[in-house]
């Protein structure tokens, strides 16, 4: 595979060298690491039932972290999303600014694209943000979300568009149906990658991650997918963004889910 991508190399214009290995000395003096080993669903299982085996693959890979890329900064994508960001941070010992979960930048871009399905705007007019967790308590704030600066919700009918945010919540488990075998990896992949690239440019964009969410937004203290903003060592800031008091208790809800479930994987 790492062959077959540098034979891309001239194409693409990149000269950055692809190798492959089984081996985690590989990771020697990585500055950014994107973690994806993990069994991936099957159709109809949920992210929550990958927990036990995932925990495994995840501790085994941080060790292999701490031991070779110690000054990293790590985008966890593994499934359970913020169960496998919290055990990354755990068993690393990194500060909470260098172990950053990917679902938000993922499940944010799935809404707009299926937004954009409507024919009301092409996929990159439309601007909203995917919070909560990367399940069944994502929030969408459509408060926030606009085309072009315009409000969504004048214009696109109410029921429509909340089947749209649950479309976008189950996108995950709909692609694995499709696949029958494996998960989403097109969009994820350019999701992950778009996080690092804004890392390596020192890029402050606002974008959702998963992240130690210290007192922001009043919910209680896990990791949770909340807007921020990015640099080269990783999360910058939290930003608070003015939701409405039934987006904001949607939030509160998340956070007490997942805190929930952090708390079962001792
Ligand atoms: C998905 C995986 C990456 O949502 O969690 O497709």
């Amino acid at each position: 595979m790492a062959l077959d991508m540098w034979h891309s190399a001239p194409l693409r214009r990149f000269t950055t060298r692809i190798e492959g290995s089984t081996d985690l000395s590989a990771l020697e003096g990585a500055r950014y690491i994107v973690m994806t080993a993990g069994r991936p669903r099957q159709p109809g299982m949920s992210r929550t039932d990958l927990t036990g085996v995932n925990a495994e693959i995840v501790g085994n890979v941080a060790d292999g972290i701490r031991r070779y890329a110690p000054a990293s900064v790590v985008v966890v994508v593994t499934n359970p999303l913020e169960e496998m960001t919290h055990l990354m941070a755990k068993r690393t010992g990194f500060p909470s600014a260098r172990v950053i979960g990917m679902a938000g930048v993922l499940d944010s871009a799935r809404f707009c694209s299926l937004v954009a399905l409507e024919g009301i705007a092409r996929p990159e007019d439309v601007d909203a943000i995917a919070l909560g967790s990367h399940g069944a308590e994502m929030v969408i704030p459509l408060s926030l979300a606009k085309v072009q600066g315009r409000p969504l919700e004048q214009l696109i009918p109410k029921d429509r568009l909340a089947a749209i945010v649950e479309r976008a919540r189950d996108s995950g488990a709909e692609v694995v149906k499709l696949l029958q075998k494996g998960s989403a990896y097109f969009s994820p992949a350019e999701s992950a990658a778009s996080m690092v690239a804004a890392m390596v440019k020192g890029d402050s964009e606002l974008i959702a991650a998963c992240v130690q969410s210290g007192g922001a937004y009043g919910v209680d203290d896990t990791r949770i997918g909340l807007p921020v903003r990015l640099d080269t060592d990783g999360v910058k800031e939290i930003a608070e963004l003015p939701l409405r008091p039934d987006e904001r208790a949607a939030l509160a809800a998340a956070a007490g889910s997942i805190a929930k479930r952090i708390s079962e994987l001792a």
